[in-house]
């Protein structure tokens, strides 16, 4: 392991029922609060007017941004930065998926300075400050509430980036899985591949001696692999749904990576993307992942790929060679999600081979480094791309 440091102060408010402690948590910080969401299923499904029904009754005023997109864009943070100031908003909450949580995310520390909040996501300025905010997650995927990540396209410069502060931390996140049985069955596959992308992304590190963590991680996909397909089948099911939510939410919350840091550059290369093509973020992970792991698949990284093929993807390994066992492993990935309904290839989103080039120098230009297990190159990139379409 790498010496680490964990700190993930955000409270965890995970089960059915646990909205009724919302204005209590509300209350600690704030009476003036700013109410994010996004195209409206929180109103479809009842759980806008939960919310406010809370807050009616605690005596909590106020505002709304409504419509962040899937994707959130600068210009709606913008909007909710404006909100923020006119009506001095003392707390934002944030109701929905990774979209809505990401958007507030910007919002906190946008409304706390006069500085340009793209600034701060493109790492030219440090936020100083930010307003507390909390969660109330709708849809599994993300695990955006116990992350610092947020990513923000700007679309006007096409350009979508993801970015860290320490003030973009909620003070507390509400994961109530009922709230996620009204998610369609396209978008419960995106956020279960989201999830899984995550997982991924920490197996593939350069650590050593790190068995404890290795099973926690497999113990988490194979779960996933299990529980995913009785979920698309039955997708009302609390239980189910339960088991998926706690996976969305435990693979980004830094307690399954201690000691490590993961790959991420298919990641990085899926945010280049959807600079471009506004497409959703798991659907690109499940075309994007196997392709990654096919490219870096060699003799140095085949133990990690058999590891994986073995221990979650009940691949048999008598009589076959490492590299068999491994390549055997990511196709069975691939199928298990584009049996799920997921895409498995970029023109499925009508993406052509003349978008490669663009996209490849988009993600150079937006990382430092594409890649902490595999550094890509401009060239692998254009290459992991090429075998995706
Ligand atoms: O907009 P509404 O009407 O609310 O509908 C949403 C949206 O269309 C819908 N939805 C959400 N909850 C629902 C529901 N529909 C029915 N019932 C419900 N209970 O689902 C659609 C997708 O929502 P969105 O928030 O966009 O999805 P997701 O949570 O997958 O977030 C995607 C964004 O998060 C970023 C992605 O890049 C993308 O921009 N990511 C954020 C991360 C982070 N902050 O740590 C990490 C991820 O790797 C990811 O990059
Ligand atoms: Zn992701």
């Amino acid at each position: 392991m790498e010496p680490f440091m964990y700190f993930n102060p955000t409270k965890l408010l995970f089960g059915k029922g646990q909205i009724n402690r919302l204005t209590k948590e509300i209350k600690s910080y704030g009476n003036k609060v700013l109410l994010v969401y996004g195209g409206g299923s929180v109103k479809r499904n009842g759980v806008y007017d939960e919310v406010t029904t809370l807050l009616k009754q605690a005596e909590i005023d106020w505002v709304e941004l409504s419509g962040v997109e899937p994707n959130p864009r600068l210009t709606t943070v913008q909007k909710g930065i404006a909100l923020c100031k006119e009506h001095e908003v003392d707390f934002v909450l944030a109701v929905g998926g990774g979209s809505v949580i990401d958007c507030t995310k910007a919002i906190v520390v946008g409304a706390k300075t006069n500085e340009a909040v793209w600034d701060i996501i493109c790492r030219k300025v440090r936020a100083t400050d930010g307003l507390p905010y909390g969660s109330i997650v709708t849809i599994a995927g993300t695990g955006a509430e116990l992350s610092l990540n947020s990513v923000i396209t700007n679309w006007e410069q096409q350009d979508k980036r993801a970015w860290v502060s320490s003030f973009s931390r909620a003070k507390f996140a509400i994961v109530d899985p009922t709230y996620t049985k009204t998610v369609p069955k396209r978008q419960t596959v995106y956020g279960v591949v989201d999830t899984m992308s995550h997982i991924l992304e920490h197996y593939f590190h350069q650590a050593e001696n790190t068995p404890i963590q290795d099973q926690f991680l497999e113990s988490v996909l194979r779960t996933v692999i299990d529980v995913t397909p009785k979920l698309l089948t039955d997708l009302e099911n609390e239980t189910y749904r339960e088991t998926i939510a706690y996976a969305s939410t435990i693979a980004l919350s830094d307690q399954l990576n201690m000691g490590f840091i993961g790959d991420w550059g298919t990641h990085h290369i899926d945010h280049a993307l959807s600079a471009f093509y506004d497409i959703p973020h798991g659907g690109g992970m499940a075309i994007l992942f196997p392709n990654w792991m096919r490219y870096v698949l060699n003799d140095d990284t085949v133990h990690r790929f058999k590891q994986l093929a073995i221990q979650v993807l009940g691949i048999e390994f008598e009589n076959k060679t490492d590299q068999a066992i491994a390549e055997a492993g990511i196709n069975q990935l691939e199928t298990i999600w584009t049996e799920w309904g997921a895409p498995k290839y970029l023109s499925d989103y009508d993406i052509s081979t003349e978008a490669i080039d663009k996209i490849a120098d988009k993600t150079i230009e937006t990382v430092l480094v594409c890649g902490n297990y595999y550094p890509l190159s401009k060239e692998d990139i254009v290459t992991i791309l090429e075998k995706s379409m």
